[in-house]
């Protein structure tokens, strides 16, 4: 409606402009605001009164000249001057009820498919394997999951790309925790309490020397392919998916297993992405780790923050994953734009990232990246919401509370 009487405004300038009196300076002032009180219409224009000084005319006779010239339009069924020089505008209410009833006859709500779609990744929910999703879950899947589906009704090519932690040494050890309980129970298990479970698996590697040196060989057999321990790997992201995927249909949320791109999709590239870091300069060697400094990030010291990329023992970080993730968003998946829903906290860890991927061409200025921010879940206390016990909330019980009323 703004833009509509803005045009006619224009219009209406434009043809007792003869002399060019006003310039496209001036034009650019015009402003429609809705009205205050319903007596002075529906929308109003100071106009007049901003062109009275330039022009030396009272404000009154300009705001006559102006209604004097503008087109009849079916949205509008009344003009009146006000005040110093005021114009109302009443909208037609018969046509805006036939804007109505048109949009609620068709499918599309009047809602018209973009021309230039954009190829959209949205990094959303990824939620950690055997582990319970916690309460702060819930916001970056219910947030990106409404984004997701508003991106697609106007057309857009969106990728849903659940980021699930699915990758890391604590799997040698979940391994090895799995293969004890299904020796102990004879069977198949059905892993329904991650919390005791990842518990339970800790407490066996740190207080059982066996244990430990079995898990950690798990690991190098995991990443080296091996494929009874890529086997029990599989068992633990499906139980965990399973559950989650009863959150999911819960919250009415659009997720589905063909949108799992976790970090364990990454992990053959990382090896190259070290390397060509390396050979572009970018990263350097520091005590045995490959560090990348960014001159942008500093310390405490002020120095430059140093981003560690690989450990000194060889293993790859969060930070490593994210970097060859958006080399396979840009270059594979050929994306334009990719959003991720996060806690404010991962701002700097997604800056660090991006400012790498920069440096080393893996994204460029056409691409966008953008992070959706949003706040922690804070208990009375200030500080991140825990249980009684000082355990996470699960957003199981978070939903049964709220179902329970
Ligand atoms: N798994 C992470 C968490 O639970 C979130 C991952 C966000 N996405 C990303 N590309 N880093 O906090």
């Amino acid at each position: 409606m703004k833009q509509i009487i803005e045009k006619l405004i224009r219009e209406s300038i434009s043809s007792i402009n003869k002399d060019n009196s006003i310039t496209p300076e001036l034009l650019s002032n015009i402003r429609v605001d809705r009205t205050k009180d319903r007596a002075h219409g529906d929308f109003a224009s100071n106009i007049a009164m901003m062109l009275a000084k330039p022009l030396k005319k009272n404000p009154r006779q300009i705001a006559q000249d102006i209604i004097d010239n503008i087109p009849s339009d079916p949205h509008i069924s009344k003009i009146e001057i006000a005040g110093p020089g005021f114009i109302n505008f009443f909208a037609n209410k018969a046509s805006i009820a036939d804007a109505l009833e048109e949009m609620n006859n068709d499918a599309r709500l009047g809602v018209k498919k973009i021309s230039n779609p954009d190829t959209i990744v949205v990094d959303y929910s990824a939620p950690n394997v055997a582990k319970e999703m916690a309460v702060h879950h819930i916001r970056s899947t219910v947030i990106g999951d409404a984004v997701v589906r508003v991106l697609e009704f106007l057309g857009n090519n969106v990728i849903r790309a659940n980021h699930i932690g699915d990758w890391g040494t604590q799997f040698g050890m979940l391994i090895a925790y799995l293969e004890k309980k299904e020796n102990e129970s004879g069977a198949g298990m059905d892993l329904s309490d991650f919390e005791a479970f990842y518990r339970e698996a800790k407490e066996c590697y740190d207080t059982d020397e066996e244990f430990a040196v079995k898990a950690r060989s798990y690991v190098v057999q995991l990443q080296g392919g091996d494929e009874y321990c890529r086997k029990m790997w599989k068992k633990l992201v499906t139980m965990t998916m399973v559950q989650n995927q009863k959150l999911y249909d819960r919250l009415d949320v659009t997720l589905s297993d063909k949108d799992i791109m976790g970090e364990s999709l990454y992990n053959d590239m990382l090896p190259g992405v070290v390397e060509d870091l390396l050979n572009k300069g970018i990263a350097q060697e520091d005590q045995g780790a490959i560090v990348v400094y960014l001159p942008q990030f500093k310390n405490k010291e002020g120095k430059p923050l140093g981003n560690i990329v690989r450990k000194n023992d060889g293993g790859y970080l969060y930070t490593t994953t994210d970097i060859a993730c958006i080399k396979y968003r840009v270059e594979k998946l050929k994306a334009t734009r990719i959003l991720y829903f996060t806690d404010s906290r991962q701002q700097q860890h997604l800056e660090t990232v991006w400012a790498i991927c920069e440096k080393a061409g893996y994204t460029n200025s056409k691409v966008s990246l953008e992070h959706c921010p949003f706040g922690m879940m804070l208990g009375k206390d200030g500080k991140p919401f825990k249980t009684r016990s000082g355990g996470t909330v699960k957003l199981r019980d978070v939903l049964d509370e709220a179902e329970a009323g």
